[in-house]
């Protein structure tokens, strides 16, 4: 089966708090890790932006899973496609620290110093996602 990578991009719900984001990356380890699928997650007090890469059939599942969770909305695909290799083969959800999202690297991928993931390309998000993984431990 095609190894694929999924890049999306959300809004935290309202009901979405600390407790919730836990629940979310530990719920997101344990079937990640049985699916095989690995990347990262990475949000601030508004936005996620995550990355999912593994078998193309459960890359989707994952995604359609995703999609429907109250705890956020508006999501919108930047990239979708097939890769030969794994880049974020360390995690099967790491989490990026609100710290790591600095002015200088919004500005390296965007237009604005803030955290404006619906205004990445696809490829600005993917090179922002593998420049922040050069600062995270493996899991
Ligand atoms: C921002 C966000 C990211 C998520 N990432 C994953 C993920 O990588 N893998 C996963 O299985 N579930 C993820 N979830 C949780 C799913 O939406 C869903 O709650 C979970 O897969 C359990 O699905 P089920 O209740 O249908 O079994 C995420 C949810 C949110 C809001």
């Amino acid at each position: 089966m095609y190894l694929t990578r999924l890049i999306y991009v959300s809004t935290l719900s309202a009901e979405c708090d600390q407790q919730a984001l836990d629940e979310i990356l530990q719920i997101s380890r344990v079937n990640n890790q049985k699916n095989h699928l690995t990347g990262l997650l990475s949000h601030n007090n508004r936005y996620f932006l995550q990355c999912i890469e593994g078998a193309r059939a459960k890359v989707n599942e994952a995604y359609n899973r995703i999609l429907s969770d109250p705890r956020h909305s508006r999501v919108v695909i930047l990239q979708y496609q097939e890769i030969t290799e794994r880049e974020f083969g360390d995690w099967s959800m790491g989490e990026i620290p609100q710290c790591y999202l600095t002015a200088l690297l919004n500005l390296q991928f965007s237009g604005s110093s803030e955290f404006l993931p619906y205004d990445l390309t696809g490829e600005s998000a993917y090179r922002m996602l593998r420049q922040l993984k050069q600062k995270l431990p493996s899991e």
